[in-house]
C-alpha cells in the first residue's frame, strides 16, 4: 500500500468519528444497584457532587424500582429530593412502572429512564414482566412523564447476548428498540449487560438499527467491560457515529439479575480514550480519579478501571500519596 492509499483509508476509518462526546454516567446507579456494602445518602451525594466537578453533565443517581429488589438504591427519594435541578447537569433516575413515576416526580425529578431487555426472559426475572407487558406499562410511564414535562430515555438490554437465553437475534432488538423509540423515548441505550460483545457484532447491530431508520442521534452505547471487549466496542461504535457513551466511575456495577455480569467501562478508562483520540467530552480526568478514590474507600474494594491502576501505579513509583 503506498503512503496516499494508507493515508486514504486511516481518514476512512475515522471520519464518522464524532468530535465531541456525551458521557452518560451511571454509577450512582448501575453501578451501585448490585454492591453489598450499601452507601449512606451523604457518600452517594458526596459522589454525584465529585461527578458534577468532574465535568460530567449528565448523571443517573437511582433508581424508583422496589427496595426490596434492590435494596442499595432504597434511599431513592431522599437521594433525589436532595439534588435539586442544577443549570447544565441532567439527573436521571430510573423507572420501571407508574408507582416508580410517581416517587420520581414526587422527588423533583425531570428525567427517567425506562429499561427492558431484548430477552424475554431477562424481562421476566429482572422486572417480573413479560416484553409485551413491559411495553404496555411502558407507554403509560413514558405518556405521563412526557405530559408532566419529563423527558424520558430508554434503555435496551442484554442486546449482544443474554445469560438466561444465550445469544440474540437481531432482530429481536431491533423491533423491540423501534418499539420504545415509538413510544417516545429520545434516546436508547444499547446494553452489552453481561459484557459478552464483540466488534463485529457491534456493528451488526448497529448497522442494522440505521438500516430501520433510527439515526445515530437517537442511540447511545452500555457496555459492560466483563470480558475486557467494552472499548472496543465504544470504538467501533464511534467510527459509526455514535455519539453518546455510557460509563460508570472506577467501572462499578453489575445488574443483580444477570449472573455474570460484572463491572460498567470505567468513566476514567472512557475518558481517557476520548482524549487521546481528541474527542471532547468535557470530563476532566484528574479530577475523576479522586471520586474513584473515595469509592474505593467507601466500599472497601479495588475498583476495576484500568486508568485507575495505572495513575496509582505511577503515584506510587514516583513516591506521590494519593490519599
Ligand atoms: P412486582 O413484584 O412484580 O411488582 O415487581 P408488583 O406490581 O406485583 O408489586 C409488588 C410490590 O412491589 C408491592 O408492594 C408494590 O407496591 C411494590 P407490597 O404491596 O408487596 O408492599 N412496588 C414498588 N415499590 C417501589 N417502587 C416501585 C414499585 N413497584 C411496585 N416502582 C418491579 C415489579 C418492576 C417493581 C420489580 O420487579 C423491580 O423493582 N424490578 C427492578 C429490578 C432492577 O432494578 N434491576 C436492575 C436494573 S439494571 C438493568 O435492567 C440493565 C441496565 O442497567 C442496562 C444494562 O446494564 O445493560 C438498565
Ligand atoms: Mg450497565
Amino acid at each position: 500500500m503506498n503512503d496516499s492509499s494508507f493515508a486514504q483509508q486511516q481518514d476512512a476509518l475515522f471520519e464518522a468519528v464524532p468530535d465531541t462526546v456525551s458521557v452518560y454516567e451511571v454509577g450512582p446507579r448501575d453501578g451501585l444497584q448490585n454492591e453489598t456494602t450499601v452507601l449512606t445518602t451523604e457518600q452517594k451525594l458526596a459522589m454525584i457532587h465529585g461527578l458534577i466537578a468532574a465535568g460530567i453533565s449528565r448523571i443517573e443517581i437511582t433508581s424508583f424500582v422496589n427496595p426490596r429488589w434492590i435494596p442499595a438504591l432504597a434511599d431513592h427519594k431522599e437521594l433525589a429530593a436532595r439534588l435539586p435541578p442544577r443549570e447544565g447537569v441532567v439527573f436521571s433516575a430510573l423507572v420501571p412502572n407508574l408507582r416508580g413515576l410517581d416517587g420520581a416526580c414526587e422527588a423533583g425529578m425531570r428525567e427517567i429512564a425506562v429499561f427492558l431487555a431484548a430477552s424475554e426472559t431477562h424481562n421476566r426475572k429482572n422486572i417480573n414482566k413479560s416484553t409485551r407487558a413491559a411495553l404496555d406499562t411502558y407507554a403509560q410511564v413514558i405518556e405521563r412523564a412526557r405530559a408532566n414535562g419529563m423527558r424520558v430515555r430508554g434503555y435496551l438490554s442484554c442486546v449482544y447476548g443474554c445469560p438466561y437465553e444465550g445469544a440474540i437475534d437481531r432482530q429481536q432488538v431491533i423491533d423491540v428498540g423501534r418499539e420504545l423509540l415509538d413510544l417516545g423515548v429520545y434516546e436508547l441505550s444499547l446494553g452489552d449487560t453481561i459484557g459478552v460483545g464483540t466488534p463485529r457484532q457491534v456493528v451488526h447491530v448497529i448497522e442494522g438499527l440505521y438500516r430501520f431508520g433510527i439515526g445515530r442521534e437517537q442511540l447511545a452505547v452500555h457496555f459492560h467491560d466483563t470480558r475486557g471487549t467494552a472499548l472496543a466496542n465504544i470504538t467501533v461504535a464511534l467510527q459509526l457515529g455514535i455519539r453518546t457513551v455510557d460509563s460508570a466511575v472506577g467501572g462499578l456495577g453489575g445488574c443483580p439479575y444477570a449472573p455474570g455480569a460484572s463491572g460498567n467501562v470505567a468513566t476514567e478508562d472512557v475518558v481517557y480514550m476520548l482524549d487521546g483520540m481528541g474527542i471532547a467530552s468535557g470530563v476532566a480526568l484528574d479530577k475523576l480519579v479522586p471520586v474513584s478514590l473515595e469509592l474505593q474507600a467507601n466500599l472497601a474494594r479495588e475498583l476495576p478501571s484500568k486508568y485507575l491502576k495505572a495513575h496509582l501505579g505511577h503515584c506510587a513509583r514516583s513516591g506521590v500519596r494519593t490519599r
